[in-house]
């Protein structure tokens, strides 16, 4: 298949002589993709080979056609990552700097009602000039997920993105991410969400056992786990 935006060819990870990806292969084209499995299976190394944070020991990785590992300035430019820890991506003291930041591309003149909309979109409406250090860990989350999609990426990835957020939260950014027009790849132990993607990928012990609609995928995981 040519059209995946993802591709993995017998991908192996090994760290200190444990694999922690098994001969992984996988080819991503749906439009929304849910990434399940219990705790260590090997989830999060599969996303973070995606924007080479991780490099195969054996096999190959493709992202919209490019090798992360050689490419990654390139795919990081064109994909958007969000991972679990969003302290690492806040860049500047306050929101409103960090958004401003991330929308460098638009015109100086509109930049400060633009970082308004954003904040309001995410549920951060009148925290611009808060210190980042100052919101809680469900407020950096949804100021990290702002920063990136705000970019407007070919391609998003997000590890776990409604990790930290309480359940109004939680589902502001389901919906954002799962009405997103791009391919999105959501790594999440969220079986709800899960189900509203329109294919999962399923991972048990560094192997990808089991890729699909989402329901069989979901009973699966259900079944592995009894
Ligand atoms: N840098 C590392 N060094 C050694 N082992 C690692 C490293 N990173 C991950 N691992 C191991 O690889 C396995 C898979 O980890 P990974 O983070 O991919 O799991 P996960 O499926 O994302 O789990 P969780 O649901 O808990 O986030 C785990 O056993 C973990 O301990
Ligand atoms: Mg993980």
């Amino acid at each position: 298949m040519t059209d995946a935006h993802i591709a993995f060819d017998d991908v192996s990870c090994v760290v200190d002589d444990v694999p922690i990806l098994r001969s992984v292969t996988a080819r991503l084209s749906a439009r929304r993709t849910a990434v399940i499995g219990a705790n260590g299976s090997g989830k999060s190394t599969f996303a973070r080979m995606m924007n080479g944070l991780r490099q195969p020991t054996s096999g190959s990785v493709r992202v919209l056609g490019l090798d992360p590992a050689a490419e990654g300035m390139r795919v990081r430019s064109r994909v958007g990552f969000v991972f679990t820890n969003p302290e690492a991506q806040i860049l500047l003291p306050t929101p409103a700097e960090d958004l401003a930041l991330s929308l460098g591309s638009v015109p100086r003149a509109m930049r400060a009602t633009r970082v308004e909309q954003i904040l309001e979109q995410y549920g951060l409406a009148g925290r611009g000039d808060q210190p980042v250090s100052e919101l809680s860990g469900g407020q950096r989350q949804l100021l990290a997920l702002a920063a990136v999609l705000c970019t407007d990426p070919q391609l998003v990835v997000a590890d776990e993105p409604t990790t930290l957020l309480d359940l109004r939260n939680a589902r502001r950014i389901a919906d954002l991410l799962l009405g997103l027009a791009v391919p999105t790849v959501i790594v999440t132990h969220d079986l709800d969400l899960a189900a509203r993607c329109d294919e999962a990928v399923l991972f048990d012990d560094g192997r990808l056992v089991a890729i699909g609609a989402p329901p069989g995928v979901i009973e699966m995981y259900r079944r592995l786990s009894a």
